[in-house]
């Protein structure tokens, strides 16, 4: 049997905590589908199908890795993609609050849909899409974060005009 897992959010960008998340999430499923969420914030600096070239070419290709957007629930979206696991990032005691619930949440609206946590690289357990975007937004250097790509994509939008 595929086990086919879903890594969810918002990528707005990706930084190398996300990437670095999506390649070892293989080990626990044959499968994964990178899921970027269409309404998760309300004024994204990216728009979805930039983000989703900027997560497929840092991540690079590999035949196991899919990319696509939803909107609406999560659970449906795993449903409707035969997934048994959520993959989602735990970097500090901060998290955990907002994704247990969401695990919780998820589990009762979709009994059997488990969600596994996996602790990023130590360089990344204080990365953020959030910090990275503010960092860039006032000319900070996040080279060291993101994929060339993704920095390439910050400078040009935060370029003076
Ligand atoms: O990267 P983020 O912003 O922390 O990701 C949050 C995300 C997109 C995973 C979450 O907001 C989500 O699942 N949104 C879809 C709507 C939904 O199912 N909400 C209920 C989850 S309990």
């Amino acid at each position: 049997m595929t086990r086919i897992a879903v890594y969810p959010g918002s990528f707005d960008p990706p930084t190398n905590g996300h990437t670095d998340l999506v390649r070892r999430s293989l080990a626990l499923a044959d499968r994964v589908v990178v899921a970027v969420a269409r309404n998760s914030t309300k004024e994204p600096l990216f728009s979805v199908s930039e983000r989703l070239d900027m997560l497929r070419q840092a991540v690079g290709e590999d035949p196991r890795i899919t990319y696509e957007s939803f909107e609406g629930l999560l659970v449906d979206f795993c449903r409707g993609h035969g997934a048994s696991l959520i993959v989602r990032g735990l970097r500090a005691v901060s998290d955990f609050e907002y994704e247990f619930q969401m695990a919780m949440m998820n589990r009762h609206l979709l009994p059997g849909l488990e969600t596994v946590f996996l602790v990023p690289p130590e360089d990344a357990t204080y990365l953020s899409s959030s910090l990275v975007r503010e960092v860039a937004r006032h000319g900070g250097d996040v080279s060291a974060l993101v994929h060339p790509v993704v920095l390439a994509a910050l400078k040009r939008r935060f370029a003076p005009r």
